[in-house]
């Protein structure tokens, strides 16, 4: 008896749960709708290009044309620039009139601070905690967890520096990035 009675109440319960979840759902959603013009409010137009890219901005936000970079720096330098989502990202001169595929995200993947290049050591060395990444970003001391994250770094047509998401093996760890 019981068991037939119990089992009776099973599909009430379920669709009590049922209810419940589609008041939730609702609840969230009309939040969220309400929400959304206030969010999108506060989002700059730029940072919304995620896969589009944005163009590397100088330290008093002029785009970094490449040629003028190119002939102000020299080989091995590492310079930060505005990059994706506005995190200062370090360019870096590989090699005559080359800049490097790749640029290096600066902000410390222990607490954040940004971590500046310490040419002399060859290495990124962060003045909070002591974490120190090797030439490419890559950690090579604590307590920072992770290596600095990477975006891709191209020349465009019209002489400029364009950062887009890194997606792709982090090509210093062979590993998936941590950062997408
Ligand atoms: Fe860089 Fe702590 S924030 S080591």
């Amino acid at each position: 008896m019981t068991q037939f009675s119990g089992s009776s109440d099973v599909p009430d319960m379920g669709r009590r749960q049922f209810m419940n979840l589609l008041t939730f759902g609702t609840v969230t959603g009309v939040a969220l709708g309400a929400l959304y013009p206030v969010v999108k409010y506060f989002i700059p137009p730029s940072s919304g290009a995620a896969g589009g890219g944005v163009i590397a901005k100088d330290a008093v936000g002029n785009d970094v044309v490449a040629s003028q970079f190119l002939a102000t720096h020299k080989v091995g330098d590492r310079t930060l620039a505005q990059g994706l989502k506005g995190d200062p990202t370090y360019l870096v001169v590989e090699g005559e009139n080359t800049i490097a595929s790749y640029g290096i995200n600066a902000v410390c993947t222990h607490l954040g601070c940004v971590v500046p290049w310490n040419g002399s050591e060859n290495k990124f060395i962060c003045p909070c905690h002591g974490s120190q990444y090797d030439a490419t970003g890559k950690v090579v001391r604590g307590p920072a967890p992770l290596s600095l994250a990477l975006a891709h770094a191209t020349v465009t047509e019209d002489d400029k520096v364009s950062f887009t998401t890194w997606t792709e093996t982090d090509f210093r760890t062979d590993e998936n990035p941590w950062w997408s």
